[in-house]
């Protein structure tokens, strides 16, 4: 088991919700956080409020699409910790719209999904995961680190309409754990480093706030437990697999019972 005494994360999305969360937890702990986010006030809040637990917080504007802030990112953990031994790449956005919506009275198609709005989705959260990734991991075993990996995917990784965009990348990111761990296998570094996502249904923080009220009340309808699930509750399940070293290359859901899949 590990412990999160002492462990350094290097959260990005770490200004709000479920990132924030996550840092809360950690130092919370006894760990030590690097929060990056692309917003300054975020980061200035939080910081407030996390060091009435430790002082041990430093934060970063970084935005995960630029390859030289991630690298810069992972650098200054190292400098300021000495070590990475957690990676949270948390920092994602959602602009939901249909592919293609026809217009109801003429059939003929009025709105359709923009480019941009397709590659601003994916650049943050695949590219900017994946550059997250590769500049912590390599500083991991450049420094001898222990520790995890931590994804977030999304049950909309199974289908969600009116998500092309989101569900494309989340479902592209339940892949990066099962990759991951065969390559760190082959290279012998399995037992130090592990990779794990989690996919959460609905969450209550800002990105589903955004969320219609009538539409989020029927979503709430299809979720068992009857509520949002909580970004405390998820820091926590990311807690359980950072100690828990049996857990390795395997995408974990938290979603209340939801019923997954689009439903139309
Ligand atoms: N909230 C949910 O219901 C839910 C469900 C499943 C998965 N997720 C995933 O969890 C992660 C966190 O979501 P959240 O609900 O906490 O969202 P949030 O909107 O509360 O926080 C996301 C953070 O990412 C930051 N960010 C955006 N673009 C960035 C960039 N280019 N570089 C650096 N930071 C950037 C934002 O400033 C923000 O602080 C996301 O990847 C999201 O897709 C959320």
């Amino acid at each position: 088991m590990l412990e999160i005494q002492n462990a350094a994360a290097v959260i990005t999305g770490g200004g709000g919700g479920i990132g924030l969360a996550l840092a809360q937890y950690w130092v919370k702990n006894g760990g030590r956080v690097l929060l990056a986010d692309i917003g300054q006030q975020f980061l200035t809040e939080a910081q407030k409020r996390l060091e009435q637990w430790s002082p041990m917080v430093r934060t970063m504007v970084c935005d995960v699409t630029d390859e030289n802030d991630c690298s810069k990112m992972a650098d200054f953990a190292i400098r300021e910790f000495g070590a990475i031994n957690l990676v949270a790449p948390f920092a994602g956005i959602i602009k939901d719209g249909l592919m293609v919506s026809p217009d109801g009275v003429t059939g003929k198609v009025t709105k359709k999904m923009s480019l941009d709005q397709f590659r601003s989705v994916l650049a943050i959260n695949l590219t900017g995961v994946f550059l997250t990734v590769r500049e912590c991991t390599e500083r991991m075993i450049n420094n001898n680190c222990k520790g995890l990996i931590c994804l977030v995917s999304s049950t909309g990784s199974l289908g969600t309409a009116g998500q092309l965009n989101y569900s494309s990348s989340k479902a592209a990111i339940s892949v990066f754990p099962k990759v991951l761990t065969a390559e760190f296998f082959r290279r012998g570094l399995a037992d130090k480093i592990r990779c794990v996502a989690i996919a959460p249904g609905y969450v209550e923080t800002a990105m589903v706030k955004k969320i219609p009220p009538a539409a989020l009340q029927k979503i709430i309808e299809q979720v068992p437990i009857g509520r949002l699930v909580q970004p405390g509750e998820v820091a926590c399940l990311v807690g359980e697999l950072y100690r828990n070293e049996s857990l390795a290359g395997e995408v974990y859901f938290i979603h209340g019972g939801l019923r997954l899949g689009s439903k139309g």
